[in-house]
């Protein structure tokens, strides 16, 4: 059965894996003589052929820079990479296609936030709130930005069952007048915890300050709507919702992104250049300087058209959630073995360690097996530290796992268990 989108006319379907599977190609390949059981998704997911074929037929029939030639090829690029702009806008929910700017991946867009809007406008002694489960991409640029402006970057707590203590924002002072933006993760690409974003962004906004927040394990698992969450920026990436590598989105409210400086300078972000000085383009492409991805950008497109032909995210959601709780059994039951994070709800991932097996040597151990985990510190140290932990082995669920995937996992875990007389 195809489940390549014809114009929007096929009705969707359940989100069924067994159905699905055979639209990703690798799914079908061997590691180690053995399935591959990918496992990995939260760094980043397969693709379909519909998101291959999309990209590929950019470069079959009608490559070109886009947006200055006069010529059928680079209008017909243009057309496809605007159609790809505005299919975004609507997937997210927002009114304003001129709120989507195109970028690499979600750090690149976290760090146009943070140096672009923040490193204009922090003074001395301004906040920045943010959460210990940030990956580095949405800490580190603040990092690097509160040191050049002396801004100081303050941290909502954790509860000890791993959610975050959004009752910290009014109780202990934390988001107050100084507080100029406050920058979180939607859901944690370790604990999997959910953070109610909407409640933060409602309390950021009442008290002034700006709100970003880093949708990079959200968008790709959940129903997503910028205008609900009522945020002024926020950032994903292609590649961790099926399409390709090297195209990600930063949403920004058009009024927050008018008034933002632009992030880089050069060719297609400018209005009139001077010797001396320049004007800008309007937004979205004052922040799309040089030549963009636009096979990217289209393959992007088709992903989100794949994501609605798989049922939608409702559907999605609902199938990763039946699994994530599998897993979560599965896990807690082996002995030796701790899950961390909260329960349900939450992201469609677990990250574990088994007693006495260091996650490094366990991740190899499954890729014997033909599973593929993530194993080290997950880009988020901080995080690591307040868990106690030096890194976590991290399985991570998409709309073509099974259930049957996670019980190979098991089985594989309790077998390094042996292996390592643990
Ligand atoms: C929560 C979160 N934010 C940001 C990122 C950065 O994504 P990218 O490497 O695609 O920029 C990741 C990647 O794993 C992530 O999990």
């Amino acid at each position: 059965m195809s489940h390549r989108p014809t114009a929007g006319t096929e009705a969707p379907v359940a989100c069924d894996p067994d159905v699905l599977r055979s639209d990703f190609p690798i799914l079908s390949r061997t590691v180690h003589g053995r399935p591959l059981v990918y496992l990995d998704n939260a760094a980043t997911t397969q693709k379909p052929v519909v998101v291959i074929e999309a990209e590929a037929d950019v470069y079959r029939r009608y490559n070109a820079n886009v947006h200055r030639a006069i010529h059928t090829l680079g209008e017909e690029a243009t057309a496809a990479y605007e159609a790809a702009r505005a299919k975004i806008a609507t997937f997210i929910g927002a009114p304003d296609v001129r709120g989507v700017v195109f970028v690499r991946n979600a750090t690149e867009a976290l760090n146009l936030v943070a140096w672009a809007w923040g490193r204009r406008r922090l003074r001395p002694g301004d906040e920045v709130l943010l959460t210990p489960m940030e990956h580095h991409s949405n800490l580190v640029p603040w990092q690097l930005v509160a040191a050049e402006t002396g801004a100081k970057l303050r941290f909502i707590p954790l509860l000890p069952g791993g959610e975050l203590d959004q009752g910290a924002l009014a109780r202990d002072g934390l988001l107050n007048e100084r507080t100029r933006i406050v920058a979180v993760t939607h859901a944690s690409n370790v604990l999997g915890t959910i953070t109610r974003v909407a409640e933060i962004c409602a309390a950021a906004r009442a008290a002034g300050a700006l709100c970003v927040v880093d949708a990079a394990q959200s968008v790709p698992h959940l129903p997503l709507d910028v205008t609900a969450i009522g945020c002024d920026f926020l950032a994903f990436s292609g590649h961790k919702m099926y399409g390709p590598l090297g195209i990600g989105v930063l949403w920004g409210r058009p009024e927050r992104l008018e008034e933002t400086e632009p992030f880089f300078g050069g060719g297609e972000m400018i209005l009139r250049v001077e010797l001396e000085c320049s004007t800008w383009n309007e937004i979205p492409y004052k922040f799309e300087a040089g030549t963009p991805n636009v096979a990217g950008a289209v393959g992007l497109a088709a992903a989100v058209d794949y994501l609605r032909a798989c049922g939608g995210m409702e559907a999605i959601a609902a199938h990763e959630a039946r699994l994530t709780a599998h897993a979560l059994e599965v896990l807690r039951d082996l002995p030796g073995v701790t899950v961390y994070g909260p329960p349900a709800p939450r992201a469609a991932l677990a990250a574990f360690n088994v007693a006495g097996v260091h996650p490094h040597d366990l991740a190899q151990f499954l890729d014997r097996d033909g599973i593929a985990v993530r194993a080290g510190h997950h880009c988020a140290q901080p995080l690591m530290r307040h868990l106690g932990v030096v890194a976590t082995a991290r399985a991570s669920f998409s709309l073509y796992n099974t259930p049957a995937e996670i019980d190979t996992l098991r089985d594989s875990i309790l077998r390094a268990r042996e292996f390592f007389h643990a």
